[in-house]
């Protein structure tokens, strides 16, 4: 069993490494069946727990997808806590475990659900649409939800000239520029897909010949403008599989090549480095702790949870 896992990431991971991770990974799996549990993982996970662990992996709009059809006593969601409370809130009858707490988001922490209530006093009538990666008390005080895959579908979907978009400015202004509805936006922004630059984009061109270059929605549009394509993570991947360019690079969070690169040994994947510390907290020794513990349990108020399922609902119905 581990030499078969070991083979399919060797080219990510060093055998120094494997050897660290190995009693943990079996402990985890043998934890799974004995708990009747399903680990969720996003792209954002390093190797070891996406390629060795994990049971659904994907972008946003996926795991929100599957949690909603899993059948299982326990789901751990190894991504961070927004991403939890989604998947409990579409699966309420699960225990929904997250390893570790404080594993946030920068988005989610720029905005309050007060926050919200103000922005509809003073545009009146507008609808407001908010990214998942908000908390469910923001959720709740919205009409719909959207993801980085489906965020122009969902906004076209509500056929209004005018919508409120939450609460990441740079994906309000990379969907404003594909659509003609007029967006209001938020001042949140990813910590991570901030820190891109044009001047580094060209500089990769430079470096790397040939360099396809793949960006996230929450890169500045000015990053997404140098670039060759954006979409969501599970977007990127799709690009990657069909397209088999020679050279690619992704302007997103560092564990995402790498775990890409696992599939497509032919592919030359240039790698600058930007990691989510928030999501760099979900390590195998935390998920290992939270299947033998069943902590740390994630909660909504069940009158938060009925609003806010319906803003994520209406979007899955999209
Ligand atoms: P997606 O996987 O939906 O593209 O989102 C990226 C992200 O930043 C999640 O935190
Ligand atoms: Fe939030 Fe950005 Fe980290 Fe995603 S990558 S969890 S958007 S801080």
């Amino acid at each position: 069993m581990s030499a078969a896992l070991y083979a399919k990431v060797r080219r990510v991971v060093p055998p120094m490494e494997w050897a660290v991770f190995e009693p943990d990974i079996e402990a985890i799996l043998r934890l799974k069946r004995d708990r009747n549990a399903v680990i969720l993982a996003h792209n954002y996970m390093t190797p070891e727990i996406f390629h060795c662990v994990a049971d659904i992996v994907g972008d946003s709009l996926h795991l929100a997808r599957e949690a909603q059809r899993v059948q299982a006593d326990v789901i751990v969601m190894a991504g961070v806590h927004f991403m939890a409370e989604t998947a409990k809130m579409l699966n309420p009858q699960a225990s929904v475990l997250i390893p570790d707490l404080e594993a946030g988001c920068s988005l989610a922490s720029s905005i309050t659900a007060a926050d919200v209530r103000l922005l509809r006093l003073r545009y009146p009538g507008v609808p407001v649409v908010t990214y998942v990666n908000t908390s469910a008390a923001v959720k709740a005080e919205s009409d719909i939800c959207c993801t980085s895959g489906n965020a122009r579908r969902v906004i076209e979907s509500l056929g209004v000239p005018e919508v409120i978009m939450l609460p990441d400015r740079y994906l309000a202004a990379n969907v404003a520029r594909e659509t003609g509805v007029k967006i209001i936006s938020w001042a949140g922004s990813c910590e991570v897909h901030e820190r891109f630059t044009p001047a580094q984009i060209r500089t990769l061109r430079a470096e790397n010949p040939g360099v396809v270059v793949l960006a996230h929605p929450e890169c500045k549009p000015e990053v997404v403008a140098e670039s060759d394509f954006a979409g969501s993570t599970a977007a990127m991947a799709e690009y990657v599989t069909d397209r088999q360019p020679g050279r690619v690079v992704l302007i997103t969070e560092c564990s995402m090549a790498d775990n890409i690169a696992v599939l497509h040994p032919d592919i030359d994947f240039v790698r600058p480095c930007n990691l989510c510390p928030h999501m760099k907290r979900i390590t195998l020794p935390k998920l290992r702790a939270t299947l033998e513990t069943l902590t740390h349990e994630v909660t909504i108020d069940p009158a938060v949870a009925d609003r806010a399922r319906l803003a994520v609902e209406r979007m899955l119905a999209v």
